[in-house]
C-alpha cells in the first residue's frame, strides 16, 4: 500500500555523483572529514566512475585537485588539456560514452593559489567580467574534454550567458549548462575544502548569497534561466529546502540541490557514533530534497544510495 501511494519517488537516475581526482598522487587519497569519500587517481577514478554507472547514478560531477606547484592567480591549470580535470574528464568520456551523465566543475577555485573562484584585481576583490573571461575558456576546454555538461559554480554575474555563447562559438551547442544558480555562502562547505585541498583564506561573501535571502535566491534562478541554463541548482540542499522548493516552483528547467559536504560530514559523524542510522538517515535525506522539489540531486552518497534503492 505504502508503494502504490507513495508521492516522492527516489531512484538512482535522480543521484549525480561528485567525485575528486588529484594530480601527483599514486594512491588514492582519504579525505578525513568525508569517510568515504577520497581524492582519486586518474586510475582510481575510471574504476569508481564505472562502478557507480553500474550502480545506476544518473550522472558524474568531476572535480580537480591539482599539485599546489601548478595553481597560479589565474587558475591556468584548469585551462589546460593536461590539466588534472581535463585529462581525468577524456578518460571518462572514452571509458563511459553515453552511459552517463558527465559533468565538469567549471570554477577556478581548485586551481588558483589564493582559492578565490576568480581573478582577484589588486585590491583583493573578484573581478566578474575578468573572471567570466576565464570561465568560457575552461568550459570550452572541458567541452574539448568530453564533459556532457559544465556546471559553472562560482556565481559570477553573466557567466551563464558567457558560456553560452562561449560554447556555441567553439561549435559545443550540445553541451548543457549546469547552473549554480542560487549558491549561498554556507559553512556546510567546510570539509569540501579539505577535499579540493582550497587555499582559500577568507570567504566567498563578496559573489556567493546571504543565507537570509529568498527573494535573490529566485532573482539569480529567474536570471540564469534567461542566460540559458538547461539546469538551475540550489546549494546547500537541507538547511534551504524552502528555496528548493520555491525554485521548483518557479523554474522552467529541471531544479537540481546540492547536498554539500557538510551536511554528508554531519550525518556520517553521528552514524560512525552510533547515534543515527546513517543508510536511513541518508535516504531519509535525499527524500526530502526530492520532496521539496529538486529533479536532481548530488550527493556524495549517490552510488551507494544507487545501491541500497535496487
Ligand atoms: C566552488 C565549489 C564549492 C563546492 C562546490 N563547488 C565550494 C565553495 O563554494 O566554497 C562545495 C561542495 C561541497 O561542499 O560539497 N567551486
Amino acid at each position: 500500500m505504502r508503494r502504490l501511494v507513495a508521492q516522492t519517488s527516489l531512484e538512482p537516475r535522480h543521484l549525480v555523483l561528485p567525485m575528486f581526482v588529484a594530480d601527483g598522487i599514486t594512491e588514492s587519497r582519504p579525505i578525513s572529514s568525508m569517510p568515504g569519500v577520497v581524492q582519486h587517481t586518474r586510475d582510481s577514478l575510471r574504476a569508481a566512475a564505472a562502478a557507480a554507472v553500474e550502480a545506476g547514478v544518473g550522472g558524474l560531477m568531476i572535480f580537480g585537485v591539482p599539485r599546489e606547484q601548478d595553481k597560479d592567480p589565474a587558475g591556468s591549470c584548469g585551462l589546460d588539456p593536461d590539466g588534472i580535470l581535463n585529462v581525468a574528464l577524456a578518460d571518462l568520456a572514452a571509458d563511459l560514452a553515453d552511459a552517463t551523465v558527465l559533468m565538469a566543475d567549471t570554477c577556478l577555485d581548485e586551481f588558483t593559489d589564493h582559492g578565490h573562484c576568480g581573478i582577484v584585481d589588486s585590491e583583493g576583490r573578484v573581478d566578474n567580467d575578468a573572471t567570466n573571461a576565464q570561465y568560457v575558456k575552461l568550459a570550452v576546454a572541458q567541452a574539448q574534454s568530453g564533459a556532457h555538461v559544465v556546471g559553472p559554480s562560482g556565481m559570477m554575474d553573466g557567466q551563464v550567458a558567457a558560456i553560452r555563447d562561449g560554447l556555441d562559438a567553439a561549435g559545443f551547442a550540445d553541451v548543457a549548462i549546469l547552473a549554480y544558480a542560487a549558491k549561498f555562502a554556507s559553512s556546510f562547505y567546510g570539509p569540501f575544502r579539505e577535499a579540493v585541498a582550497s587555499s582559500l583564506d577568507g570567504d566567498r561573501r563578496t559573489y556567493q548569497q546571504d543565507g537570509g535571502n529568498a527573494r535573490e535566491a529566485l532573482r539569480e534562478i529567474a536570471l540564469d534561466v534567461e542566460e540559458g541554463a538547461d539546469i538551475v541548482m540550489v546549494k546547500p540542499a537541507m538547511a534551504y529546502l524552502d528555496i528548493v522548493a520555491a525554485a521548483a516552483e518557479i523554474s522552467p528547467v529541471p531544479v537540481a540541490a546540492y547536498q554539500v559536504s557538510g551536511e554528508y560530514a554531519m550525518i556520517s559523524a553521528a552514524a560512525a557514533n552510533g547515534w543515527v542510522d546513517g543508510r536511513a538517515v541518508a535516504l531519509e535525506s535525499l527524500t526530502s530534497i526530492r520532496r521539496a522539489g529538486a529533479d536532481i540531486v548530488l550527493t556524495y552518497w549517490a552510488a551507494d544510495a544507487a545501491g541500497w534503492l535496487s
